[in-house]
């Protein structure tokens, strides 16, 4: 991670939506991303806002009787509770309607026009009101709205234009030579593919007989600004573009992210009015994917949205949020249903994060009379258990840190998972409640203080994720309330720095296990093999003859269950030159396999692909270390390759 400061955006929301999952994902990235690199001691800013203008408001407003201005006042505060309550720490919240904003889109408008990049022509074509754009004949979709689907009005009218299409080369270079630019890669190509075609210019005004609610134009008030031409340039006015040098200089250049619905207008509209305005470009654009309701997007239009208040009430602010950046990849799309979040909330957070911390402090309760007792001289030394267990702990701090860098957050989380796995995995095999009944008490000192320690790694990597519960944890671990609220970088990568003697609290509950919604909605893991008969009707029916040798029947075929699973962390196997250990994330478990591909890939090329996984294999152990399931992959000679998945397909689902 560079310590290069860190200006992070979210799009700003239209204000009239109420605010769903798709406003909440974004802005709870964001807000992990901006407290990750806080807590690396990376000087950090975050944006986000409202975008207040255009026709929707104005036409909610009038149906309302209010000013637009009375409605964009009104509806901004859901925006405004809803970050609120889900423990958001934007550092600015702009809104369109500011003057403080207007006056740079004005000046940026009137620059652009004086410098000839902006001019006037005669426009004659087809405009979707709900859109707000303009399209040629030959855009339209069975003469409706491409975008939309709805009906296109015939506009004639004079408007002004931004000279777009002669920057089409310079951008097409820009992103072919600055491949952080837009991310992740598929989406760099898909804007390279959309600037395949002719760039059109721009048209960015709006008429004020047809829409007044907008940011007028300086030099012609009869009309006012696109829509996008307005809100794009938030970015840059909410940190003292034309205004304050120094502070522009210090924040600028930003990362947005964005959904994978708006890639267009930050990919080609934005970076092409920069150039014009002689700014540099952002860092990064990142577009994330969608959750889904089955394969629907969820939105406030399709009326399946999972309100956030509703799931923050239902289950708490804090695994609302880790479950949002645990369960997406970014980039993809990944489904939300009640069942696959609390699968996840009982798999993670109540079983091995929640389970871990009670039985260390009822067993220093039970065992140490509730005082951390001190490890053994040299427990940390070399080689030693207590060290590989923080070394562990401490190898996921670098993880998490460079999953920020890489926008691959679900892969960092995993690995602090795993590192709490690995705490659970050491009070198992050191049994300190065995320790506990020899006349010797130091072993059983360091067992507990270890698995202390390393739990106080962990939990300063989930702060990010979950503050609160993440201290109520560190408290209970007997650090000190300060200390345990404000992480110390530093201890992330260093053992023993719990204080021994300290008084460890058995928390309540921190993560209560939920009972399952009643019927699974997803497909059912490892279901075992439907009994022949009544089944049969619905498969070809079984061979009467004895098969060929070699020929199995459908039957056969049918017991082996294959599924998708994404790869989420990948490591070496000490002494075992070809086996690499995998945790994939089969949908609704996590696995953990060992695949004899260590010749062929890199750890760090595998995470994130998403295989195929032979899921009912009974589980082996080799060189000591269990197989949870079998990867498919092809070869031939010296060559090796994994069986992927051709685009996007969420982990789990069934292959056949
Ligand atoms: N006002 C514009 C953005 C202007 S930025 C200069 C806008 N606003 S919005 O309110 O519609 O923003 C929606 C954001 O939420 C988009 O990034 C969109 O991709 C995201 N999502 C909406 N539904 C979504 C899901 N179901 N899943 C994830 N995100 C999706 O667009």
């Amino acid at each position: 991670m560079n310590d290069k400061p860190f200006y992070v955006t979210t799009p700003i929301y239209y204000v009239n939506d109420k605010p769903h999952i798709g406003h909440a994902y974004t802005t709870v990235l964001a807000d992990v991303l901006a407290r990750i690199h806080r807590l690396f001691g990376r000087p950090t800013y975050f944006l986000t806002g409202t975008d207040e203008h255009g026709q929707k408001v104005q036409e909610a407003a009038a149906r309302l009787g209010v000013t637009p201005q009375q409605h964009a006042d009104a509806t901004v505060v859901r925006f405004q509770e809803a970050w609120q309550k889900l423990e958001i720490t934007n550092d600015d919240f702009i809104r369109t309607t500011q003057e403080r904003h207007k006056a740079i889109v004005q000046e940026m408008l009137q620059d652009l026009f004086d410098r000839g990049e902006i001019y006037r022509a005669e426009y004659d074509g087809w405009y979707c009101v709900g859109d707000e754009r303009f399209f040629t004949e030959k855009d339209l979709a069975d003469g409706k709205c491409p975008v939309c689907g709805r009906e296109v009005q015939r506009v004639r009218e004079a408007n002004y234009f931004f000279r777009m299409s002669k920057y089409q080369d310079w951008l097409v270079d820009y992103i072919q030579t600055h491949p952080e630019f837009i991310q992740p890669d598929f989406r760099r190509n898909e804007t390279l593919g959309f600037l395949r075609k002719p760039l059109q210019d721009l048209c960015i005004s709006r008429p004020k007989s047809r829409l007044s609610w907008g940011i007028e134009l300086p030099f012609d008030r009869d009309y006012v600004t696109y829509v996008w031409f307005d809100a794009l340039v938030n970015y840059v006015s909410a940190i003292g573009y034309r205004r304050d040098d120094a502070r522009f200089a210090k924040w600028w250049p930003a990362v947005h992210l964005i959904g994978k619905d708006i890639l267009t207008t930050h990919s080609v509209y934005w970076p092409c009015m920069l150039k014009a305005a002689g700014v540099e470009m952002p860092r990064t654009i990142f577009a994330h994917g969608w959750w889904l309701s089955g394969t629907a997007k969820m939105s406030k239009s399709l009326g399946n949205v999972v309100n956030p208040m509703d799931m923050m009430e239902r289950y708490g602010v804090e695994p609302f949020r880790y479950f949002l950046l645990a369960e997406m990849v970014m980039g993809q799309d990944a489904a939300f249903t009640e069942d696959v979040f609390v699968r996840r909330y009982n798999a993670d957070l109540a079983n091995d994060l929640g389970n871990c911390l009670s039985r260390v402090a009822s067993m220093v309760g039970k065992y140490c009379a509730g005082r951390l007792p001190a490890p053994e001289p040299g427990a940390f030394g070399p080689g030693a258990p207590a060290a590989e267990l923080l070394a562990r702990a401490t190898a996921a701090a670098a993880a998490l840190r460079d999953s920020a860098d890489r926008y691959d957050l679900s892969s960092g989380i995993a690995q602090v998972m795993d590192a709490v796995r690995a705490i659970n995995r050491f009070l198992e095999a050191r049994q300190p409640w065995t320790q506990a009944k020899a006349a010797d008490p130091a072993p059983l000192g360091t067992t507990l203080y270890a698995a202390a320690d390393a739990l106080r790694v962990c939990s300063g990597l989930l702060m990010p994720l979950m503050p609160q519960k993440m201290t109520a944890l560190r408290i209970a671990l007997g650090m000190d309330p300060a200390a345990a609220a404000a992480v110390d970088p530093e201890g992330l990568f260093a053992p023993a720095r719990l204080a021994p003697g300290a008084q460890v609290t058995p928390p309540g509950a921190l993560f209560p296990r939920i009972e399952p919604p009643k019927p699974a909605e997803e497909p059912k893991p490892a279901a075992a093999p439907a009994p022949a008969k009544p089944a049969a009707k619905a498969k070809p029916a079984a061979p009467a003859e004895p098969l060929p040798e070699g020929i199995i029947s459908y039957d056969d075929f049918a017991k082996v269950h294959l599924r998708t699973a994404k790869i989420m962390t990948a490591e070496p196997i000490d002494g075992a030159v070809k086996l690499l250990k995998l945790g994939v994330w089969m949908g609704t478990e996590r696995r953990q396999i060992v695949a004899g591909i260590a010749l062929h890939y890199k750890p760090a090329d595998l995470i994130g692909k998403t295989v195929v996984v032979v899921e009912n294999l009974a589980p082996v152990k080799l060189r000591g270390v269990e197989s949870q399931g079998m990867l498919l992959a092809a070869s031939r000679g010296e060559t090796l390759r994994l069986v992927t998945i051709d685009g996007d397909l969420s982990s789990g689902a069934v292959v056949k």
